[in-house]
């Protein structure tokens, strides 16, 4: 009889680069405040990249911690997927680099994008080359720099979002990990959340709107809320459980507003929720290994118990992941 093969995490780790900007700082660059911020978000600071420190840097940070928690040898990881938006270059992918400053070679590696979906897109990639046995132990990073991509004139965007880092260590078990992911986009919200340039489509003026994030948020949010509560019911159906059975959520950091919405749709209390974007803002593809990472080094994540994660973001895209720790 062939037993199951699930991907279970042995590590987890995070970085943040060490330079703090407060709503107070955002004060003095835009019409904005502290107290509007903190109302609509949830928000209170975010963490900037130094210049000349990229995505690839941070991952570096977040995966040496987390090989560590894993004790195990960078050699022996089979597999390196870079979830990020902001990467150091074109090409090669932040993937390719980060496989190069952990000292690995000839594993497959590559970038997966989905904005801010793109740790749990990147999650369910890897969770299928374990379960097929493509893979032994996979390296999942979400790694951003998103102040790079940030129009900071803009108030209706640059609150918003910070830089992080955040990163898994998955190896093949027959002890229960990973119960299922689900994945999903729909193109045609294109323009509810994007940044109107790239290297293919350039930019139509040398205003630096063309190159940055634009969002009508009010928008997304009703998207978000309505979107993130279907993909937990579609979690929870397909895994025949209930509310009830969940440990903890682990959601995507965008806004306070919209976690305590998926929370209390779950009948989830606070204390079940792992919370962070009062102090990281929106890291993108960063914010769910960052916020998983706290919550398992602190302690309040234990063994054994389920944990849902998921996420929403440009594309729209969102999707999910549920887990025994
Ligand atoms: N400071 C002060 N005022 C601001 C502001 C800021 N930083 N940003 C926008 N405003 C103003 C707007 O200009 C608007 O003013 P007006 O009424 O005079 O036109 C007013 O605040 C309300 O704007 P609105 O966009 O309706 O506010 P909101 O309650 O929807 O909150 C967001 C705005 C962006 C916080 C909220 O819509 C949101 O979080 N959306 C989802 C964003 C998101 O999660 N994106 C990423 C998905 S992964």
């Amino acid at each position: 009889m062939t037993q199951t093969v699930y991907s279970r995490v042995i590590g987890t780790g995070g970085y943040l680069p060490e330079k703090i900007l407060t709503n107070i700082d955002l004060e003095k660059i835009v019409d904005t405040s502290d107290e509007w911020i903190r109302e609509r978000t949830g928000i209170e600071r975010r963490h900037i990249a130094q210049d000349g420190q990229t995505t690839c840097d941070l991952g570096v940070e977040a995966s040496k911690k987390a090989l560590e928690m894993a004790q195990i040898d960078a050699k022996s990881i089979d597999l390196i997927i870079v979830a990020t938006t902001t990467p150091d270059k074109i090409f090669p992918s932040t993937a390719c680099l980060l496989q190069q400053r952990l000292g690995i070679k000839g594993c497959p590696a590559f970038d997966v994008q989905a904005v801010c979906s793109g740790f749990v897109y990147a999650l369910s990639v890897a969770d299928q080359f374990i379960k097929t046995g493509m893979s032994k132990r996979a390296l999942v990073v979400g790694a951003e720099t998103l102040s790079r991509i940030t129009n900071w004139e803009d108030r209706n965007t640059c609150v918003l979002f910070g830089d992080g880092a955040g990163a898994v260590i998955l190896e093949a078990s027959n002890k229960a990990g990973i119960l299922s992911t689900h994945i999903h986009a729909d193109g045609e919200y294109e323009e509810l959340l994007h940044v109107p340039s790239g290297p293919s489509k350039l930019p139509k003026t040398d205003e630096i709107a063309e190159r940055t994030m634009s969002m009508k948020g009010n928008e997304v949010f009703k998207v978000a809320v309505n979107t993130l509560s279907k993909i937990a019911s579609e979690t929870l159906e397909a895994n025949q459980i209930q509310k009830e059975d969940l440990d903890w959520l682990v959601p995507h950091q965008a806004n306070l507003r919209i976690i305590n919405a998926t929370a209390r749709k779950l009948k989830l209390t606070p204390d079940q929720t792992v919370v962070t974007v009062n102090k990281h803002a929106n890291t993108s593809s960063a914010s769910i290994p960052l916020a998983f990472d706290e919550a398992v080094r602190d302690g309040r994540i234990q063994r054994g118990q389920l944990v849902l994660m998921e996420a929403f973001g440009g594309g729209f895209t969102w999707g999910s992941a549920l887990m025994k720790f």
